[in-house]
């Protein structure tokens, strides 16, 4: 080859590697990370990319020079060269790849066993999917149950599932979140009717923050006070995600609006108090006019303790009164 030939085909190399480059530098492909886990992933993530950055240039500037430099005249109607195997090219074609592949497997293998392992101070959190909510227990805090995800900053943090009803998904089962914030925690698989509702909220909060506020629910939750009770019993399992209770601060209009209670037991022809306990048991019993049976979860009648679903009860009827 003539050292112009390679000149140009290096030339040509450098622009498609560079406006490639460029597309992935200049956009911001992927969101912060907020966990261990997600920086090793983008690291991941980042190694394939060059990768493929590399080879694009490589072939497209091969392509682009072959296309200028052997292009047919208009009047050549002669077959081009029979060419037949070139053994040199063939090996490094075949090693190349064999290698970047191989080293891809590596790294992939690493990245997802660091990200898998606990380590041995992990914190667990057992999360329950039902139609269509999601609610975390802490067995290592007081066994407290929430609607929102809230997580240390810095400890290891392991998930496990369990589903009540129908296959939810959820992304991941091991996490050491590294950044306060407040996060999306969303269904990723399509489960019925209420899907698309199904989300709540991950609550990343420093050590100190986290054990004061799990000392504050457990007080809450046992309180002699059914408003303090009850408004933690509704807290912690996400009502406000779907409803409008304006003593709560909930402003959601998913699910009725929880402050015209007393107008929504009228209508039933109920009394308030059974009609409010009925509603939470078995939701699908009286459903208010303009919203679909079946999108508030059937189980709180299993998951609340009597004393929880009394202090609800209590709570709502108190605070719909006021509102
Ligand atoms: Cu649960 Cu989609």
């Amino acid at each position: 080859m003539r050292r112009g030939s390679i000149a140009s085909l290096l030339g040509l190399g450098i622009v498609a590697g560079g406006i490639t480059a460029a597309v992935a530098l200049a956009l911001p492909w992927l969101p912060k990370p907020a966990s261990n886990e997600a920086d090793r992933i983008d690291f991941l993530f980042w190694f394939v990319i060059v990768i493929c950055i590399v080879i694009f240039a490589l072939v497209a500037s091969v392509l682009a020079y072959s296309i200028l430099r052997f292009r047919a005249a208009p009047d050549d109607e002669s077959d081009g060269p029979s060419i037949h195997g070139h053994t040199g090219l063939e090996i490094w074609w075949t090693l190349i790849p064999t290698i970047l592949v191989t080293a891809i497997g590596i790294v992939s293998a690493i990245v997802l066993a660091r990200d898998d392992n606990l380590g041995k101070h992990y914190f667990r959190v057992n999360v329950t999917a039902q139609q269509f909510a999601w609610s975390f227990t802490y067995p290592d805090s007081h066994n407290l149950t929430s609607g929102t995800l809230r997580l240390p900053r810095g400890r290891s943090v392991e998930l496990v599932f369990t589903s009540k009803d129908v296959i939810h998904s959820f992304w991941v089962s091991h996490i050491t979140p590294k950044r306060l914030g407040k996060f999306d925690v969303i269904c990723t698989e399509l489960c019925g009717l209420g899907h698309a509702v199904m989300r709540t909220e991950a609550i990343v909060m420093t050590p100190a923050a986290f054990d004061k506020w799990a000392n504050a629910q457990a007080q809450a939750v046992t309180s002699p006070n059914t408003t303090v009770a009850g408004g933690a019993v509704f807290k912690n399992n996400g009502c406000g995600a779907c409803h409008t209770l304006t003593a709560a601060g909930s402003s959601a209009t998913v699910g009725p609006n929880l402050d015209k209670l007393p107008t929504y037991a009228q209508t039933a022809g109920k009394a308030l108090p059974g009609f409010v306990r009925q509603s939470i048991v078995d939701p699908n019993a009286y459903i208010a006019p303009g919203y679909p049976k079946n999108v508030m979860p059937q189980t709180f009648g299993q998951s609340l303790s009597k004393q929880q679903l009394d202090a609800l009860v209590q709570y709502l009827i108190s605070s719909s009164k006021k509102g």
